[in-house]
């Protein structure tokens, strides 16, 4: 066999988003591009802001002596200055320049932090339903996926983590607001968890790394404020990007920020500013880290996917469908009328309206719809979200 078995095994158990992706594709080529309404993929349809495209011009002019050159594995220091001062508002606690890393996005960030903490056989608790690619960067770095169910409205279950806690736990990853469900954890949950955390570390005798995943962090509505980590638990680390925010996924770039009072600090630094190198992204892209430095804090106006997020939510409703309606995100996780997700993503099909069945997310029965899509396709698609209802529900 020319390749590993664990990658070939990966491949056939695919992602649906991949399937979906593909699927998308072709039906676009038989039946027209305006004929199908496909809410699969997390790829921001917005503009970058305004300001984003004017720093990015006036960096791109300037004469900076080795403009695109390597730097320090963890970044530019003015970079991580600028990002540690962001982050101390944010968290409610002084983070100094040491504490950031600038990534390869979210992904890269995640990749880093794993391969720096995990031995072999180690487990991360990861809360049901999860973002897909988490048991891929798991065990891309030795580590094992242990799931906790969530509640109802999808906030954190904290007996069912503490449930999934043992002396082989390295760390619990969160994800707020959340992909899929658009569900933002109160900050009294996070306070639990942080006390909870606590009181495991010292039963296991091994501190254990609260893990926050925050990409969607500024896309928030009615007022909704994501509570700080690092204000509930020392041992905590945030894994950030500009890939939604900003509207610039191709570009690659995010941070992780670690607790000033993380244990074993220095060595927690040290260890992922090697991992960033060795893993082969060497450094985040040098003239996106330039731009970030000076616009923390900017982002895409929230308000249009708020306008789409009432648009759906209200018209799904009417329909008949049963959600919660997400806080934040560009995502929407109703449950499937007849409750066999992958019939129900079947059967929407038949209208050329393209969703994930929730079996992807770790969640059978659900499915998510993916809304940075314009309004018009939102309106499109109605009729096909009728019929399918219609149909299973008859
Ligand atoms: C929850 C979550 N984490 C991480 C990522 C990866 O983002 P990035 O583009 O910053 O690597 C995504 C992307 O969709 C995501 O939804």
């Amino acid at each position: 066999m020319a390749i590993a078995k664990n990658i070939k095994d990966s491949m056939e158990n695919s992602s649906f988003i991949r399937k979906m992706f593909e699927l998308g594709a072709q039906l676009k080529k038989q039946h027209g591009e305006q004929n199908v309404c496909d809410f699969t993929l997390g790829n921001p349809d917005l503009e970058p802001p305004a300001k984003f495209q004017e720093t990015l011009k006036d960096i791109v002019s300037e004469k900076i002596p080795l403009k695109h050159g390597y730097m320090a594995n963890a970044g530019f220091p003015e970079t991580r200055r600028s990002v540690a001062a962001y982050v101390s508002k944010e968290q409610g606690v002084p983070t100094a320049e040491k504490s950031i890393i600038m990534t390869c996005g979210a992904g890269g960030g995640l990749n880093v932090v794993l391969k720096t903490i995990l031995n072999p056989g180690d487990t991360i608790v990861v809360n049901v339903p999860y973002f897909v690619e988490y048991n891929f960067y798991i065990r891309n770095h030795g580590g094992e996926m242990v799931l906790a169910a969530t509640r109802d409205d999808f906030d954190l279950d904290i007996d069912a983590i503490e449930k999934a806690i043992d002396k082989r736990t390295a760390g619990v990853l969160i994800n707020s607001p959340n992909n899929p469900t658009g569900k933002v954890y109160p900050e009294q949950t996070i306070r639990d968890l942080g006390r909870m955390l606590q009181r495991k570390s010292a039963e296991t005798g091994r501190a254990i790394y609260l893990i926050s995943d925050e990409p969607y962090r500024k896309i928030v509505y009615d007022g909704l404020v994501v509570p700080p980590l690092f204000a509930n638990y020392a041992n905590s680390i945030v894994v950030n990007s500009y890939s939604k925010d900003l509207s610039i996924p191709g570009e690659r770039l995010g941070y992780i920020a670690v607790h000033p009072a993380a244990g074993d600090f220095d060595n927690l630094v040290d260890g992922m500013i090697l991992c960033n190198r060795i893993l082969g992204f060497v450094n985040a892209p040098a003239l996106m880290q330039r731009v970030v430095a000076k616009i923390q804090g900017v982002s895409v106006d929230a308000e249009l996917y708020r306008r789409r997020r009432d648009l759906l939510c209200s018209n799904l409703a009417r329909l008949g469908y049963d959600f919660t309606p997400p806080g934040g995100t560009f995502y929407l996780f109703p449950r499937a009328p007849g409750g066999n997700d992958v019939e129900f993503v079947k059967v929407l099909q038949e209208k050329l309206v393209l969703v994930v069945p929730g079996t992807g997310f770790g969640a059978p029965g659900y499915f998510r719809i993916v809304f940075c899509v314009s309004e018009e396709t939102i309106k499109r698609s109605f009729a096909g979200f009728e019929y399918a209802i219609k149909k299973l529900k008859s």
